[in-house]
């Protein structure tokens, strides 16, 4: 099977080309932009150079002429769309550039499948699309209308214009909506890495709020088995649907700072700051679908996880 894998040197698709490249011929898509430092991405697939199953692409998704040169290359069975900028706070910052790659390039992608007949697209999106909903565990029937970031909007929006691609093109589809992911490799803007990271280096942590906010975790690995059944899903007829990804289970920030402290057996020096807007309250995934249609079954619990990530962030 040909897949693109748009992102695939970021931390998701980097874990994701390595699960696949066995039985998959990759064209692993990636613009290395600099949202966090390139050569973090370069490492993350360092060790698929070589490999006949892979084969990298240095393409921009907002750039249709590149992107048909690529679908004219390749007959594509199945695309993996991960490339975006992700992070909730810097989307505030700069949304037109959020709108540009999350939205215009998820279209420009869809163009290239539809042009080329390419009939099995998952989609990237996350827990934000939430926003701050009030009913927990949030379920995929929930009202997802009030995003509170660009972020958020951006992966909504895409969720529709792949609804959109699905009942125009018969195309089928898959919006996985991960909520906060973490393990090796985690990209370095988030709190999890931050924090472990400036803990070793005896450096103050930045805590936003009181503590009380939290997170449903999910481990890499969930993660990563969590696309693989979708990839079934997808294949197995023309579809549409909206799956979670998460374990849920929600960890306080507190919590998540308590369990980094005693792994790595260090105190943490916070400095409490105000929320951050745009952050949301909560996250916490109802996965009842997931488990019933995908057979998705999360294993990782929270402090196996960090002591895991904790491993391989010391010998970084
Ligand atoms: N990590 C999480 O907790 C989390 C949670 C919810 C959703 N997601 C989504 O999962 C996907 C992967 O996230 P991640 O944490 O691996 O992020 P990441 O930043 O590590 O990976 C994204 C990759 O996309 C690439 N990219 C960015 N803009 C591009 C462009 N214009 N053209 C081509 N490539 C481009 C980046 O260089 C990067 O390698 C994203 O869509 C993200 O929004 C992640």
């Amino acid at each position: 099977m040909k897949t693109l894998i748009t992102g695939a040197a970021g931390f998701i698709g980097s874990h994701l080309c390595e699960a696949l490249v066995k039985d998959h011929q990759i064209i692993g898509l990636d613009n290395f932009c600099d949202f966090y430092d390139p050569k973090i991405k370069e490492n993350n697939i360092s060790f698929l150079q070589g490999s006949p199953n892979f084969k990298l692409v240095k393409t921009d998704i907002r750039n249709q002429l590149e992107l048909a040169e690529v679908f004219k290359a390749n007959k594509f069975d199945l695309v993996i769309h991960l490339a975006a900028m992700a992070g909730v706070r810097p989307s505030i910052e700069n949304p037109q550039l959020y709108t540009e790659v999350n939205i215009n390039g998820t279209v420009n992608l869809l163009e290239e499948c539809r042009k080329h007949n390419v009939k099995n697209f998952i989609f990237a999106s996350s827990s934000s699309v939430y926003g701050n909903n009030k009913k927990v565990p949030f379920a995929e029937s929930d009202p997802v209308d009030h995003p509170i970031s660009p972020y958020a909007s951006t992966k909504k929006a895409g969720e529709l214009i792949c609804h959109t691609y699905h009942h125009l093109h018969q195309m089928s589809m898959a919006c996985l909506r991960f909520f906060t992911v973490y393990g090796p490799r985690q990209r370095p803007d988030l709190a999890i890495r931050k924090f472990s990271r400036m803990m070793l280096n005896g450096e103050e942590i930045p805590v936003f709020g009181d503590g009380s906010t939290k997170r449903d975790y999910t481990y890499i690995d969930d993660i990563i088995d969590g696309i693989l059944k979708a990839i079934d899903f997808v294949l197995s007829g023309n579809k549409y649907d909206v799956f979670n990804l998460g374990e849920s289970q929600t960890i306080s920030l507190t919590k998540m700072i308590q369990t980094i402290e005693n792994t790595l057996e260090i105190k943490a020096k916070k400095k409490i700051l105000p929320m951050q807007p745009g952050d949301v309250e909560q996250t916490y995934a109802d996965i009842s679908k997931s488990k019933t249609i995908l057979g998705y079954n999360p294993e990782t619990d929270f402090e196996t996880g960090i002591a895991k990530f904790i491993d391989w962030l010391k010998i970084q």
